[in-house]
């Protein structure tokens, strides 16, 4: 199996860290804590920027090597103590071999006069997988994104305006693939205007890379011993990497004025995208139908954290992976364990088949770590579940069940979200620069000046989105009782079906797959699918339960519908007027390899949060995250790529180029 690609360290006697594959401190012998806020913190200047900064504001801090969390804890540290209250800080850091744990852990006990920070992120910091990691901080003031990955490779995948720039990494002689040309033009690239720099460095092919890219650079004093450093600020727009960008992935000119979105749907994607945009100062008004928020589709009882991963990174897996690991986070952050709420069991994910094994032994191979998943044999995998399984898998010992109506609950007890429940909107306009949702004699249900739609396969019923292609598929769980010998099952069990441990005495059973019916009425014939799926999961299992005991046509269950998408992505992010698209890009029609800059025509404030198929639980909690990135001006979560993998335009894109 490939390590996982972490920071391999050796410690000094006085307990400094020092990184055994570059040769080289993390932070001065010195003091790295006085290091960092000579360098960074006053290089950038950044006391006297946060005390002036307007109440409201964003900030955003672009950092390469994010190592110990040192930098960023000073940084954080410092934006508490001076900037407005209600202004949020965006931290936005690459880096390729991330401490582990108890690595981070050990470092950061350094630093005593940090502990109130670097608390918070432990809190939130696990062994870190690839991909993109998001944290949110001290209820969304600050936001932490770390790029794991080369950042050669993943700087250019980011969508951010960074105003100042940590550029930290080693020195240039001891990681030379670092320091290139092709970084400084990112640096450029992602540069607010007046955009600042520093780095502990005063190499001359540092600074003259930086000032080819339009940075204005300084010689200054540097900390300690080290006689010079540099630092510089973005002069005009900068010469940075100028790519022709696809116009509907653009940003839409967020809304100006209040800071009130109406959100149509209180599902799992309805109150992440509420509480997302609520820790960020956003009043919300979410409209719901039901008497109560998660009833449709995120009603169930033990909804699965089933994370399916494809060993191909496809965007449709990276998508799941960031939101599984962001998704963790909140729930450990909000939601306390128990019965009622959730449980970090751990599932089983069993192989189906030898392809299937295949797939999951070339995912185990690409370097998670085991905190994460691992690749467990059949006797493996029974000790873990307490009962017998005779086939192998892959283990998430980080995942497990949640009770969906819980989380939502526990989404919407932010102050700035109102819930208005017994309220169904038929339509949504826009006037006078606001967003109105209507209900069926025309009288408004809400106004604000965003609205998002989280709606599932209701989106359609609305002018803006009725060409989104949703589609439901319905979908039964069966609750069976427990019984004394079932109750040892202690992980989730995947692999057609799912079966949960006991919640309160009882397991659910499911999920089946109908594309005949669109009712909610529970059927005995899926409770009969239900009960054979726990066959195939553990032949034990199913003797515990002792279903031949049990009347399947009277056990208890719940129907609803999923709502997917013709390639399985959500479809997260502004909405465009579809016909206007259609016109205004006419040219693709005829020749797909046009580069139209058209700004597209998007309806102004109109988001769309849709579309989670069978992985609601799992890919809700970061869309949420995703949306309020869009409309704060802050990095984007994810990689461009996967972001236009779930962007709503790219359904009218396809049908336009090929000719429909
Ligand atoms: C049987 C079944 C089992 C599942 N098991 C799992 C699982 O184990 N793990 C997992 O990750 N996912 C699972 N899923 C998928 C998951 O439940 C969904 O992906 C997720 O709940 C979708 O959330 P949502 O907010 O998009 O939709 P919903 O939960 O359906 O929410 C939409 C909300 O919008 C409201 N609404 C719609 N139109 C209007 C309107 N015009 N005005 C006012 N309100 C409106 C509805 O009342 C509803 O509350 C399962 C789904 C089903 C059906
Ligand atoms: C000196 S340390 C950073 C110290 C850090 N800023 C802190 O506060 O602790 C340099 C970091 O850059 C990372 N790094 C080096 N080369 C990289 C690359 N090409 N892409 C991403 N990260 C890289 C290293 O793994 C290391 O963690």
């Amino acid at each position: 199996m490939n390590t996982p690609p972490f920071a391999q360290l050796s410690w000094s006697e006085d307990g400094q860290p020092f990184s055994t594959r570059f040769d080289d401190v993390y932070f001065s012998r010195e003091s790295g804590l006085a290091e960092t806020r000579h360098v960074f913190l006053q290089h950038n200047d950044l006391s006297r920027r946060w005390r002036a900064l307007p109440p409201g504001t964003r900030f955003c801090i672009g950092e390469t090597g994010f190592g110990t969390g040192l930098n960023f804890l000073c940084a954080w540290q410092l934006w508490d103590e001076l900037a407005p209250a209600d202004a949020r800080l965006h931290f936005v850091s690459c880096e390729k071999y991330p401490l582990r744990r108890e690595d981070l852990q050990r470092a950061l006990a350094l630093w005593t006069e940090l502990t109130p920070w670097a608390d918070q992120l432990l809190a939130q910091y696990s062994d870190l997988a690839p991909g993109w990691q998001h944290f949110n901080l001290a209820d969304g003031r600050v936001t932490l994104t770390l790029l794991i990955g080369d950042v050669l490779d993943t700087l250019p995948q980011l969508d951010a305006r960074v105003d100042a720039w940590f550029l930290d990494g080693f020195a240039p002689a001891r990681n030379p693939d670092m320091w290139q040309p092709a970084l400084y033009a990112q640096l450029a690239r992602l540069s607010a205007p007046s955009a600042t720099l520093a780095t502990f460095t005063s190499v001359g092919e540092v600074r003259r890379g930086l000032q080819a890219v339009g940075f204005e650079m300084r010689k200054v004093k540097g900390y300690g011993r080290k006689r010079e450093m540099l630092c510089g600020t973005l002069a005009g727009a900068g010469a940075g990497a100028a790519d022709w960008s696809a116009p509907w992935l653009a940003r839409p000119e967020s809304p100006a004025g209040e800071r009130s979105a109406l959100i149509v749907g209180a599902g799992l994607a309805g109150c992440a995208t509420a509480l997302a945009l609520a820790r960020r100062g956003w009043q919300v008004t979410l409209i719901e139908r039901h008497d109560r928020a998660a009833a449709e589709a995120s009603g169930n009882t033990q909804g699965i954290l089933y994370c399916k991963l494809s060993a191909h990174q496809t965007p449709l897996s990276r998508y799941v992976q960031a939101s599984y690991a962001f998704g963790l986070r909140l729930l450990h952050q909000i939601l306390p364990q128990g019965q009622d709420s959730w449980q970090a069991c751990g599932v089983l994910q069993l192989c189906t088949d030898d392809r299937e094994r295949q797939r999951q032994l070339a995912l185990a191979e690409q370097g998670y770590p085991e905190s994460f998943l691992c690749a467990v044999d059949a006797d493996q995998a029974s000790t873990l579940a307490g009962v017998a399984v005779n086939r192998p898998g892959l283990f998430f010992p980080g995942a497990g069940w949640v009770h969906p109506p819980s989380l939502c609950r526990a989404m919407l007890q932010h102050g700035n979200i109102r819930l208005l429940t017994h309220s169904e909107a038929m339509s949504l306009q826009h006037r006078d620069g606001e967003w109105q949702a209507l209900d069926e004699k025309g009288g408004s249900l809400a106004r604000a000046s965003v609205a998002v739609i989280c709606s599932a396969n209701d989106s359609q019923r609305f002018a803006q989105t009725a060409e989104l292609p949703l589609k439901p598929i319905r979908g039964q769980v069966t609750q069976l009782p427990a019984t004394s010998s079932s109750k040892t099952l202690k992980t989730v069990l995947c692999a057609e079906g799912y079966i949960s441990p006991a919640r309160h005495d009882e397991h659910h059973v499911g999920a089946s797959f109908r594309f005949d019916r669109l009712d909610t009425e529970p059927s005995s014939e899926e409770n009969h699918s239900n009960l054979q799926l726990i066959g195939q999961l553990s032949p034990e299992l199913a003797g515990h339960l002792q279903l031949e005991t049990l009347d399947a046509d009277r056990l208890p269950a719940r129907s609803a519908l999923r709502c997917t998408s013709p390639d399985y992505l959500p479809l997260i992010g502004p909405v465009v007027d579809a016909q206007a698209f259609r016109e205004r890009y006419a040219e693709l029609a005829k020749d797909a390899s046009r580069q139209p800059t058209a700004p597209a025509p998007w309806y102004p404030g109109l988001y769309i949060n849709a579309g989670h198929g069978s992985r609601g639980m799992i890919s809700c909690p970061l869309s949420g995250e995703l949306i309020a990135a869009w409309l704060n001006d802050e990095p984007l979560p994810l990689p461009a790529d996967v972001v236009a993998a779930v962007h709503p335009t790219r359904f009218m894109l396809r049908r336009l180029i090929r000719g429909r």
